[in-house]
């Protein structure tokens, strides 16, 4: 079967189906996503944290997301691949924006972008949707804002909910084809999810979104502590990697492995 692609999403909503979309930054778990038909898989800017330790997405650069883009494209056959574009590459305006977009489709081989913003992005959406690149929308919580925004909190409650619907009309406006919700109260997410044509995808935004996304190793639960409410831990990866590690390492201690049938 082919690749998923952006009208197969719209399709979807009008059908009102709903579907998952995951973040991947390298060949098995990509691999893993596109063969569980995953449709969509989001090489995030936060591999600056989950990938590259750093506290926020802010220092992560196209030099270093790009490597990773090309890994998930080429373990997967039929997941659309969305690059996301990071802090620093795309505010300076239209020409910037397009610019660093076509380096993710050209170096990094993906089939769409994404950026964080609303209303002071249209122009950049305009810019990159014209030059024939799909663009991913991000409204709500942008964590590449979060020095303005006051660190992770909820984005769009009382009367700022006006502010989020704006932002969502602008998007689509400009011509994105899907728009990321995050962290907005759940009846925001499902005026917008109804107002709009394009699919909305949520995290942190209720149950009544198009599509919904998790960072992978939260889903499955590789990363440990305190989770934000949104998530959900579908396994406990990391409990199983250090059962495995503490094995491993017991037996090379105990003289257990390898045994005869490791052994040339
Ligand atoms: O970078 C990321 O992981 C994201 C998603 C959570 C939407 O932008
Ligand atoms: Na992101």
């Amino acid at each position: 079967t082919r690749r998923v692609r952006t009208r197969d999403l719209i399709a979807a909503k009008e059908r009102g189906e709903r579907w998952a979309m995951l973040t991947s930054y390298d060949q098995y778990t990509a691999s893993i996503f596109d063969q569980a038909g995953i449709p969509v898989l989001l090489v995030g800017d936060s591999a600056a944290n989950n990938v590259f330790g750093y506290e926020t997405t802010l220092p992560v650069t196209a030099e270093e997301l790009l490597p990773l883009v090309r890994a998930v494209v080429r373990a997967t056959k039929h997941s659309l691949i969305v690059g996301d574009l990071p802090f620093g590459s795309y505010e300076e305006g239209p020409a910037q924006a397009l610019r660093t977009a076509v380096r993710f489709m050209k170096e990094g081989g993906c089939h769409a972008v994404k950026l964080e913003g609303g209303r002071r992005c249209a122009a950049q959406i305009e810019a990159i949707t014209g030059a024939g690149i799909p663009v991913m929308a991000h409204i709500g919580f942008t964590p590449q804002s979060e020095h303005t925004l006051g660190g992770y909190r909820v984005q769009g409650r009382g009367e700022a909910a006006e502010e989020v619907l704006a932002d969502a009309r602008a998007v689509a406006e400009a011509g994105a084809f899907a728009v990321v919700l995050e962290m907005v109260p759940g009846e925001v997410a499902k005026r917008v999810t109804a107002e709009l044509s394009i699919p909305t995808v949520g995290i942190g935004a209720g149950p009544d979104t198009d599509g919904q996304v998790l960072v992978w190793q939260d889903m499955a639960g590789l990363r440990t502590g305190r989770a934000p409410r949104f998530v959900k831990r579908y396994a406990d990866l990391a409990g199983a990697l250090t059962d495995a590690t503490r094995r491993f390492a017991d037996e090379v201690r105990g003289g257990e492995f390898p045994a005869a049938e490791h052994t040339f």
